[in-house]
């Protein structure tokens, strides 16, 4: 489902990716972990060009673009194949609810103003916000702004969802039901990118387990793999330093 191959970018000096090359299969959900600055951010945003990299091939469902030859065509392409949750969950202000999540259906994906009704419906009853609908994302929690941000990425029916961090704005007491949210979308047959430093969460949901340090992936694999035996002396510190952290209690 996502193919990358030799991607890298620099930001002046600063090699923020260097070289990195990885597959994604389809239905797979793949938790990126890592230290701050190691470049997660970077690479997911790659993934959807919202950040152009210096070279590389990245595939994402049907559609591959080599990045040193972008076209407004061929970016247009490329980001219609996926949708994107962000920590900060980038929601309009000035709409519903239920307007959030219908806009882009009636938009870029040219359903009826009924066919989009019916998705949006559909998709916030599935996150639990039926009852939130006509509200404005102001008079929402964060945990429940979160998941209209879910169910918006979902309406658009995309090949990959790509996730930064949806629930580290979250207060802590609201994370667990975004977490919920998003263990039950892995149960169906969505691809799942996620980055995340909630390791319990990751080792729990995730198929596959990426580390970044410092622009590359210093491993992956399997999440008893990585978790239980790291090859790799620095998976090792970083999984040291984040168990003290590890607080939050992620509890279904
Ligand atoms: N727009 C930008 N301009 C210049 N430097 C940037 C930009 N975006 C990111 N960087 C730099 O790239 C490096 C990687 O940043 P990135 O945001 O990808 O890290 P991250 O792994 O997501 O970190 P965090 O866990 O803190 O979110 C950092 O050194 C950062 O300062
Ligand atoms: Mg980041």
């Amino acid at each position: 489902m996502i193919e990358v191959r030799n991607l890298s970018k620099s930001f002046g000096a600063n090699k923020v990716l260097n070289d990195i090359s990885f597959q994604v299969k389809e239905g797979e959900v793949v938790a990126i972990i890592g230290p701050s600055g190691s470049g997660k951010s970077t690479l997911l945003r790659s993934l959807n060009l919202l950040e152009e990299p210096d070279e590389g091939v990245i595939k994402v469902g049907d559609v591959t673009v080599d990045t040193k030859l972008l076209t407004h065509q061929n970016r247009y392409e490329l980001r219609q194949q996926s949708a994107m949750v962000f920590q900060h969950f980038n929601l309009f202000k000035n709409k519903t609810v239920l307007e959030n999540v219908t806009l882009a259906l009636t938009s870029s994906k040219r359903k009826t103003k009924a066919e989009a009704l019916q998705i949006a419906e559909d998709l916030l009853e599935q996150v639990g916000l039926s009852d939130q609908k006509k509200q404005y994302p102001a008079t929402l929690s964060g945990g429940q702004q979160q998941r209209v941000s879910i169910a918006r990425a979902l309406a658009v029916n995309p090949k990959v969802i790509f996730m930064d961090e949806p629930t580290s704005a979250l207060d802590p007491e609201l994370v667990g039901e975004v977490l919920k949210t998003i263990e039950q979308l892995s149960k169906r047959n969505i691809t799942l990118v996620i980055v995340t430093h909630e390791m319990k969460f990751a080792k729990k949901v995730a198929d596959k387990i990426v580390f970044m340090n410092n622009g590359v992936i210093v491993e992956s694999g399997a999440p008893e793999a990585v978790f239980s035996q790291p090859k790799e002396e620095r998976t090792r510190k970083f999984l040291l330093s984040t168990r003290e952290d590890a607080t939050l209690e992620y509890v279904i």
